[in-house]
């Protein structure tokens, strides 16, 4: 159970990120914008290709917009934030369409796949090139959560031969952040030992204090075998429990089975399979959604008197940038101002009391 105040330190990081994406389709690389964005914590999910990345995404989510399926369909970061509204029904906005709101979310699904095939062509080939999505909901917990191209072994037909490497180091820049909280995907039906997830989390985070071991798939596993091991810690340790999911399978997604019928599936399947049902409190995609607001609550309060110091040494850069750009603050810039003034009292410390009387009601 979050306090008001912790709630409101998520929004500001989730308004400080979305303000710097703004900023930075103006901004220049010299720009200290970035750096800004690096020291505020993100959730990316890793793994092999097809371990059920976007599936895990969208169930964390509650929502379906996602490309799914076999093969390398996410070939493109996409960096997804979930805003709480405290009323009235909800969207979703593209930062590459910044005037449209959706709210059908199979339209978001296209509008996705549609913008990859913008940047790489109608081919299989990969962009290091973000998309930016935001949805708002009533219905989400506030998270900033990025959806990565998934690790493979070989190049396919339309494929560089340096896709491997290529999407190996995208995944790497996103993880090796320090502020950057690892959902690591592996599929319960392949060795554990051969886990794309597993190896690059391991060099990205040696001591595992920002990994999550989520296992998917547990459904598929061969007859006879099971994921107790695994799910228990025994089999490879990690410093955060091991949490095991059952998404959609393709046939699911084919008949279009909602995420409701999907997650009361997913806890039967917990709670009446005989081996897993002494785990099944601390198993699926609802208890994974909870465990990580929690820990990002926590991160973002630790984080606090840094971020406060990098805000305040970032507000004068922000001011000269924004003159520089030469052009009223816009409604985002704006709000990045607030955002930045409302997080520099948030430790208690006043640096810009003047633009107290700017302050929503709800934030003073
Ligand atoms: P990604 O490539 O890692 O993003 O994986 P996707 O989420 O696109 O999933 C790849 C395929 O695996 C899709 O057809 C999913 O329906 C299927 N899939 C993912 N997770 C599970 C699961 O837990 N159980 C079953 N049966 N199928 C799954
Ligand atoms: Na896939
Ligand atoms: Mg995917």
């Amino acid at each position: 159970h979050s306090s008001n105040v912790t709630q409101t330190l998520i929004d500001l990081v989730n308004k400080l990120q979305k303000a710097c994406t703004t900023l930075g389709d103006f901004g220049d690389h010299e720009s200290s914008l970035p750096t800004l964005w690096d020291a505020l914590p993100t959730i990316a999910v890793v793994g092999g290709q097809s371990s059920g990345k976007s599936s895990v995404l969208e169930c964390v989510v509650g929502k379906d917009f996602l490309p799914r399926g076999s093969g390398i369909v996410t070939r493109r970061p996409l960096v997804l934030q979930l805003h709480t509204i405290e009323q009235g029904s909800e969207y979703a906005e593209f930062a590459h369409l910044p005037r449209k709101q959706f709210t059908d979310f199979d339209d978001v699904r296209q509008e996705i796949a549609d913008e990859t095939d913008r940047e790489t062509g109608l081919t299989k080939q990969i962009s290091s090139i973000p998309i930016y999505l935001s949805i708002y909901s009533p219905n989400v917990v506030n998270l900033t959560l990025i959806d990565l191209p998934g690790l493979t072994k070989v190049a396919v037909e339309g494929q560089s031969d340096s896709v491997v490497q290529d999407i190996e180091n995208m995944v790497r820049s996103y993880i090796e952040k320090p502020n950057c909280i690892i959902l690591a995907v592996s599929p319960a039906n392949q060795d554990l030992a051969t886990s794309d997830a597993i190896k690059i989390s391991r060099e990205a985070d040696p001591k595992g204090e920002r990994t999550f071991g989520v296992l998917t798939k547990i459904d598929l596993m061969d007859k006879g075998t099971d994921a107790v091991e695994i799910l228990e810690g025994r089999a490879y340790r990690l410093n955060f429990p091991w949490i095991g999911v059952v998404n959609r399978s393709q046939a699911d997604i084919n008949q279009s089975v909602d995420m409701i019928t999907a997650r009361r599936k997913e806890r039967e399947y917990f709670a009446n399979t005989l081996e897993y049902s002494h785990l099944a409190n601390r198993m699926g995609s609802e208890h994974l959604g909870k465990v990580l607001s929690e820990h990002l609550e926590s991160v973002i309060k630790s984080r606090i008197p840094g971020l406060q110091s990098l805000i305040s040494q970032n507000i004068i850069d922000l001011e000269t940038e924004l003159s520089r750009l030469g052009r009223p603050i816009a409604a985002d810039a704006g709000h990045l101002h607030l955002a930045l003034i409302i997080c520099s009292r948030a430790g208690g410390e006043k640096v810009y009391g003047v633009f107290d009387n700017q302050l929503p009601a709800a934030l003073k």
